[in-house]
């Protein structure tokens, strides 16, 4: 079994007609906090491709929505119509993981039968982040395990995410790529050989995974420049000694853990100063409207939005000469039409430069799509954390499991 063209296998390596295959796929996305209506439908389209090779077999499809503690963490109902929506076929929605429910439901499955189980973060394991043999160990692997002659791997967007849906499978189960990882990885494969000058420009608000990307890529000496936007750039400013006024400095202390990140900011700064470009202006959000301020006069009653005009021009002066630009993140609260300049703007001097141009990540990808210029990126990922991950660490742990099962089950 498996072809050698790889080091993991793919769906072309095995015979799938009639088998039960469990399906990871990564279908989280924005949704309206009220309505709870999927807002942006682009993950779920990118499987299509593997789902229409698995139409004879017994398919169980396994995802996350957000995480516990955030609004938008909820059922998977809502996905399954969407995707149902989307191939034309029945998508039977289950509201269990691997309990009794759900196992009768997979032992009765016929070919060409596709069903969605529920949210696997309600199951609270599935967020722990731990050693490779304590994954395999979890209720949702040992239950699930002994029902499936595949296991397949096509969620790029979690790649980097340990979890035992992701980790845990491959040890107990010969395990495949499916078609959007393998995609996914053989296009980031092909463009880490060319060693020109490669910028990043990181921004949204996930805040830890921005350090801990930026602390490889740095120490690795992987990125010419990394350009700060979003919440990342407001706490760079902070560590910095820049008074980012009180409302702002709430912000900071209540959303992102502030002690702990503010600390490894300030020790970044100290080592890689020339590496790391800061804003020189902001757009604060003064009573709905936009008003950009220079660092040095941050009002303490009013919210940064966006990176201001200055920050623009100049950051995309710099940008011009890269040879590879990779964009993570919004700059800006892009969904509000004032605040959406930094973000658009920044990415039309992206994609009008000759620079190899890579953007990644739910929030920066519908943003690129509302302004037009998604279609004018060299690769758009569906990986956001992923995509960075792939930049500045050894290798994904998706990846590296599915390499490991090719070497146990081949
Ligand atoms: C993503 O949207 O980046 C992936 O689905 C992973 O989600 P997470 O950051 O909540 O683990």
């Amino acid at each position: 079994m498996g072809s050698d063209k790889n080091n993991y296998l793919t769906l072309e390596d095995v015979e799938l007609k009639n088998k039960r295959v469990l399906l990871r796929i990564d279908v989280n996305s924005p949704m309206d906090p009220v309505s709870k209506r999927i807002l942006d439908d682009s993950r779920f389209r990118s499987h299509v491709g593997t789902l229409k090779a698995l139409r004879n077999s017994k398919t169980v499809l396994l995802a996350h929505q957000s995480r516990p503690g955030r609004k938008d963490f909820t059922t998977m109902e809502k996905h399954a119509s969407k995707l149902s929506e989307i191939l034309n076929r029945e998508v039977k929605y289950i509201d269990d993981i691997f309990g009794k429910r759900a196992q009768k439901e997979i032992n009765k499955m016929n070919n060409g039968d596709i069903i969605f189980l529920e949210n696997i973060r309600f199951y609270s394991e599935e967020v722990l982040e731990r050693e490779d043999e304590k994954q395999k160990e979890t209720f949702l692997v040992k239950n699930l395990s002994p029902l499936f002659n595949y296991y397949i791997n096509d969620a790029f967007a979690a790649a980097h995410r340990p979890h035992p849906s992701i980790v845990g499978f491959p040890q107990t189960l010969p395990s495949l790529a499916g078609k959007l990882m393998e995609k996914e990885i053989k296009t980031l494969e092909s463009m880490i050989e060319d060693n020109g000058k490669t910028y990043f420009v990181l921004g949204g608000v996930k805040v830890k995974d921005s350090l801990k990307v930026m602390e490889n890529l740095l120490e690795r000496d992987e990125a010419s420049k990394i350009f700060t936007t979003g919440v990342l750039s407001i706490l760079f400013l902070d560590s910095k000694g820049i008074d980012i006024g009180k409302k702002n400095k709430e912000f900071l202390e209540n959303e992102i853990e502030y002690q702990k990140q503010s600390k490894r900011a300030i020790e970044l700064l100290e080592k890689y100063q020339d590496k790391i470009e800061i804003p020189e202006d902001v757009a604060i959000n003064k009573e709905g409207e936009r008003e950009d301020v220079s660092v040095e006069k941050i009002p303490d009653e009013y919210r940064i939005e966006d990176i201001g005009i200055e920050t623009i021009v100049n950051y995309s002066e710099k940008l011009k000469d890269g040879q590879k630009i990779v964009m993570n993140g919004p700059a800006g609260v892009f969904e509000k039409d004032k605040f959406s300049i930094g973000t658009e703007e920044l990415q039309r001097t992206t994609t009008e430069s000759e620079a190899y141009s890579i953007i990644g990540g739910g929030h920066i990808c519908t943003a690129a799509e509302e302004c037009g210029l998604k279609n004018y990126f060299d690769h758009v990922s569906t990986g956001g954390g992923a995509l960075m991950n792939f930049f500045s660490s050894d290798q994904l742990p998706a990846l590296r499991l599915l390499e490991e099962s090719k070497e146990m089950y081949s």
